[in-house]
């Protein structure tokens, strides 16, 4: 006789990714890869919680590529990130925000996938132990774009080959997620089908299922913008944002709300509704959030979601990278207030 289901169904991370495999919607490469992310962000959600007890906060006292004074945890969650992939033995190239240039990961023997990462975002909000995250997107190796091999001279070198396979669109992404460090620490994860949440059980330190196919709202009265930067805006989004204020016919206006950190303002965005965005300004001609490990990751989250990702004009998973750490504008969320502001800037 098979035991009687006890309905108390409750699901991992591990078995919940388990279940993905044994249904073949995705491989064992792929899971090795995502359960190394996963064991990456509960260790930086250690880290994080406390800073302040192991001198954890505060600057490293380098300068990133991006010409950011880095964060002591910036630095120590990228080391975190980097071992955890490549103790998987299955990812071949890793970019991240903290390191220049994409490398090749020596401890590669199978499966070869590219994985992009910011592995603290939102970190100038450490040291208020205010909410931050970390964003990662998986591809498929792209060697096929390299130059034609049998033509030695146009053979790329290795940096050559890491670029070819890191700079692809998001509509490539295999997978894409990202585990914000707040009140709870939740994940958040796509592999094509669907948007799900696990949040952390620090009883035994395993992700629990607690969200299944996340719907984003079609719309919603939550914008936001940092708008500290609203002088150096394009005149049609001053304008989009002057009539979010306009109380209208119902008498109430749009609710600012604005943390600073994309993966917490995203999450609320992703829940609630509403927009966020990133707009470029006379300052930052492209915006301040970048592409590879930013933007395109949560655009693959939203469309899964049922929402949009723009820079203002076209997908953002339709962008083809020409850099690693190469800035757009973003603006993400419910699919009725981004077409809404398309039309401002059209
Ligand atoms: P990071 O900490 O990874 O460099 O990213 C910071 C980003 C993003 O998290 C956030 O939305 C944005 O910077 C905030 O920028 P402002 O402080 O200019 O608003
Ligand atoms: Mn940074
Ligand atoms: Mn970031
Ligand atoms: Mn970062």
């Amino acid at each position: 006789a098979t035991r009687k289901k006890s309905g108390y169904e409750l699901q991992t991370l591990t078995s919940w990714l388990l279940r993905q495999e044994m249904k073949g919607e995705i491989d064992t490469e792929l899971t090795i890869v995502m359960s190394s992310i996963a064991m990456a962000c509960k260790q930086i959600a250690s880290l994080v919680q406390r800073a302040g007890i192991s001198n954890l906060t505060g600057v490293q006292g380098a300068v990133n590529i991006q010409g950011e004074d880095q964060k002591k945890l910036d630095v120590v969650s990228n080391e975190v990130f980097s071992n955890c992939l490549r103790s998987s033995g299955r990812t071949g190239i890793i970019a991240s925000e903290e390191e220049d240039v994409p490398v090749a990961v020596e401890e590669s023997y199978s499966g070869n996938y590219v994985v992009v990462f910011d592995p603290l975002d939102g970190s100038s909000n450490i040291d208020a132990a205010v909410s931050t995250g970390s964003i990662f997107g998986i591809y498929s190796p792209n060697d096929e774009c390299l130059p034609d091999s049998d033509d030695t001279s146009a053979l790329g070198s290795e940096e050559e080959r890491c670029i070819v396979n890191v700079c692809q669109p998001g509509n490539n992404l295999l997978a894409a997620g990202y585990c914000m460090y707040s009140s709870s620490v939740i994940f958040v994860l796509t592999l094509g089908k669907g948007v799900f949440a696990f949040t952390l059980d620090p009883m035994y330190g395993e992700f629990v299922l607690t969200q299944e196919n996340i719907e984003i709202p079609k719309a919603g009265k939550i914008y936001s913008f940092n708008e500290g930067n609203y002088q150096m805006w394009d005149e049609n989004l001053k304008k989009y944002i002057d009539d979010l204020k306009d109380p209208g016919p119902s008498g109430k206006p749009y609710s600012a709300r604005y943390i600073g950190s994309l993966v917490g303002d995203f999450h609320r965005t992703l829940l609630y509704g509403g927009i966020y965005g990133y707009p470029r300004d006379a300052k930052s001609k492209n915006g301040k959030l970048r592409l590879l490990y930013e933007c395109a990751p949560m655009s693959f989250i939203v469309e899964q979601a049922g929402g949009k990702g723009s820079d203002g004009h076209q997908r953002v998973l339709d962008i083809q990278p020409t850099e690693i750490h190469q800035r757009v504008p973003l603006y993400i969320g419910s699919k009725e207030e981004v077409e809404k502001l398309e039309k401002y800037l059209a």
